[in-house]
């Protein structure tokens, strides 16, 4: 290590991290308001490695993205071998990895002739979605502008998908925003009776709004929604982009509610890491985009597809959705258990590796905080809710050892 590697930088940081924390300080574009010491130098299986050379274990999982945890060998190997043959070749030319993940989509979704549309991000999804919906009525000569979604909820930072998110302040300073959009208070049946009529284009929702806490939706809510769009023609849009891909214990969680919608988008861990978003609709509703309403530079381009079908296929062979049902539902036990003795855990909340920890008292950050100087990485929203996302393999010796510590953290938090 050279003496500038040794000097402290403006946040007191040495070696790796603080060269790297000086570098994103002064050039990185401040949205992030990173603060956790930590420089991800490498991974495998569950496990980061920082680089200080401490092991994390990792229970947020790229935000839900990580399925496979890290370097995953049937991963690494797909997207070599895929990498070695040809990354990107435009979609004015066919390529297989795309119209096979296509095809396996399709019948994962369960939606009637369902076609699939691949882009490169969960926002880019919902934007598809949004404008599918547009686009279907708009064709149809009968142009419906009107989306309703729900407050809390989170569908993506492009202009069309922050407005639809149920959260000013991802679109306040964005103004003017797209027109068409209303938002109705989450679960609450009658707002929603209320704000859909023959005008509504699409009602958006999401089964479980992740990024505002981990919070379900009653199955009541959401077969009520899908009963509405069947009387209105409007089309129902499901953003499975947090639920998707098995976390909650089905491969979507619409099924746990039996629900048919007309489209439905998925993306973080589709392809374990590899950016890509998917916008699935059933037939009719695919029939709402013709030639050239809709396209990407490098979505569904080769690389891609063949780490997402990589994904799937290792999902098959290792039954990782009922995987994610049964370690997740011991992982919400344990905790469960833990909240009868420790009186600063209110509630658990979620399904499968989808879990929130509802706190009676602030502190998630200071949690959040303790637990990485411990190896456990961890998310929170606001200071009342501990975030749990981990890769789908984890371990459940692992899970023991976080609950362990997280009982200890959170003893010393009431304390
Ligand atoms: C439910 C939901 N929808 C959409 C998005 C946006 O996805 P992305 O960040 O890939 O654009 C997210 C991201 O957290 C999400 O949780």
């Amino acid at each position: 290590m050279s003496e500038q590697d040794v000097t402290p930088n403006q946040t007191g940081q040495t070696g790796l991290l603080g060269q790297v924390t000086g570098l994103d300080d002064q050039y990185y574009m401040n949205v992030y308001g990173r603060r956790q010491p930590l420089c991800v130098v490498s991974g495998e299986g569950a496990w980061l490695t920082g680089s200080d050379g401490k092991r994390y274990l990792d229970l947020i999982g790229g935000i839900a993205v990580s399925v496979l945890g890290h370097a995953h060998p049937r991963l690494v190997q797909a997207i070599c071998e895929q990498a070695g043959r040809v990354i990107h070749c435009s979609n004015y030319f066919y390529n297989e990895p795309q119209a096979r993940l296509a095809e396996r989509l399709a019948v994962l979704s369960g939606l009637d002739g369902a076609r699939v549309f691949i882009g490169n991000s969960g926002a880019e999804a919902n934007e598809a979605a949004i404008k599918l919906a547009r686009a279907y009525f708009h064709h149809q000569g009968a142009p419906r502008a009107r989306i309703v979604s729900a407050l809390k909820s989170f569908h993506g930072r492009t202009l069309a998908t922050a407005t639809a998110t149920g959260q000013d302040k991802y679109s306040a300073p964005f103004a003017p925003l797209p027109t068409g959009f209303v938002h109705v208070p989450y679960n609450d049946i009658a707002a929603l009776e209320q704000a859909v009529d023959q005008n509504t284009c699409a009602v958006l929702l999401e089964v479980i709004q992740g990024e505002s806490g981990v919070i379900m939706a009653d199955p009541v809510y959401l077969k009520t929604a899908e009963a509405l769009c069947r009387q209105t023609g409007a089309r129902l849009i499901i953003d499975e982009i947090q639920t998707g891909m098995g976390r909650t214990g089905r491969f979507l969680a619409y099924e746990h509610a039996g629900l048919r919608p007309d489209i439905v988008t998925l993306a973080k861990g589709l392809a374990g890491g590899v950016p890509i978003g998917a916008m699935i609709a059933n037939e009719e509703t695919a029939a709402g985009f013709k030639p050239g309403d809709h396209g990407t530079t490098f979505g569904g381009n080769p690389l891609a597809c063949a780490a997402a079908l990589a994904v799937l296929d290792t999902y098959a062979q290792d039954q990782l959705v009922e995987r994610a049902a049964s370690v997740g539902a011991a992982l919400k036990r344990q905790l469960l258990d833990l909240a009868e003795r420790q009186p600063a855990i209110a509630e658990v909340r979620g399904l499968g590796l989808m879990l929130g920890i509802g706190l009676n008292v602030p502190g998630a950050q200071a949690v959040k905080a303790s637990l990485l100087k411990q190896g456990f990485l961890v998310g929170s929203v606001g200071d009342t809710t501990i975030r749990l996302l981990p890769p789908l393999i984890v371990a459940s010796a692992d899970l023991s050892l976080f609950v362990r510590a997280f009982g200890e953290t959170i003893a010393e938090l009431a304390h």
